[in-house]
C-alpha cells in the first residue's frame, strides 16, 4: 500500500530551515510514502463571515488535506507558539462547521530552530489544536531539531549521520503510525 501525505510547512520565509527539514524528512521517507505540499500561502484571513462562500484558495486548501491519508506538519516556532499564518490555516480547515479538515487524519508535528529546545514549545502548543481538532497524532518519537548552520543542504541533505537516520528512523515511525490509524479509520473519500 502507498500512502499519501501532504505536507505543511509553517513557514513562509524563502529561506526557511523548516523547509529544508521538510525536503529532507522526503527524501529519508519510506518509498511508500508519496508528498504533496499542502500550502496555505494564498489564504486570506480567515472569518466565519467567509463560511457561506469559501474562496477557491480555501476550497483548494480544504481539498489538498482531504485527498491525504496523513498530514505531515513542519514548524518553526515563533514567539513561543506557532506561526500565524499555520493557525490561521488551521482555522480555515477546521471550517465550515462540521467539515473538520483535520478529524481522523494521521498527523505528525515536528521542526526546527536555531535554539536548544528545537521548536519544542510550539509543538506542544500546535498538538493541543491538533487534539481539539480529533487529529491523531503520533506521540513518540518526538523530534526537536537545534538548526546549526550547515545541518541541512538547501537539496534536503542532512550532512550529520546520527541527525540523518534520526530523521529516516522517525519517518519510518510516521509510516508505521499511519497505517495503523487507517487500519481503524478508514479514508471516507
Ligand atoms: C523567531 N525565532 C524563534 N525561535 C525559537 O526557538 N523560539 C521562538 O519563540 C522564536 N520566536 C521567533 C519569532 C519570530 C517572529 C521570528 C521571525 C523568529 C527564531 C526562529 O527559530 C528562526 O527565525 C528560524 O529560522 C525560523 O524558522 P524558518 O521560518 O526559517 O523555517
Amino acid at each position: 500500500t502507498t500512502y499519501n501525505v501532504g505536507y505543511i510547512v509553517g513557514s513562509l520565509a524563502k529561506n526557511s530551515i523548516n523547509r529544508k527539514l521538510a525536503k529532507a524528512l522526503i527524501k529519508l521517507a519510506p518509498e511508500k510514502l508519496k508528498f504533496h505540499e499542502v500550502s496555505f500561502a494564498d489564504l486570506p484571513l480567515y472569518s466565519y463571515d467567509y463560511d457561506a462562500d469559501f474562496p477557491e484558495a480555501a476550497t483548494r486548501f480544504k481539498a489538498d488535506l482531504k485527498r491525504s491519508d496523513a498530514i505531515l506538519i513542519v514548524t518553526p516556532e515563533y514567539n513561543r507558539s506557532i506561526p500565524g499564518g499555520l493557525k490561521n490555516a488551521i482555522d480555515w480547515a477546521s471550517r465550515p462547521y462540521g467539515t473538520n479538515s483535520f478529524a481522523r487524519k494521521a498527523t505528525a508535528v515536528i521542526g526546527t530552530s536555531p535554539g536548544a529546545i528545537g521548536t519544542a514549545v510550539a509543538q506542544q502548543s500546535l498538538r493541543s489544536v491538533l487534539g481539539f481538532l480529533q487529529a491523531p497524532q503520533m506521540n513518540a518519537p518526538e523530534a526537536y531539531i537545534q538548526f546549526k548552520p550547515g545541518l541541512i543542504t538547501d537539496d534536503g541533505e542532512v550532512t550529520v549521520p546520527e541527525t540523518e537516520q534520526f530523521l529516516r528512523d522517525y519517518m519510518e515511525e510516521f509510516h508505521q503510525f499511519m497505517a495503523r490509524v487507517l487500519t481503524v479509520l478508514p479514508r471516507d473519500a
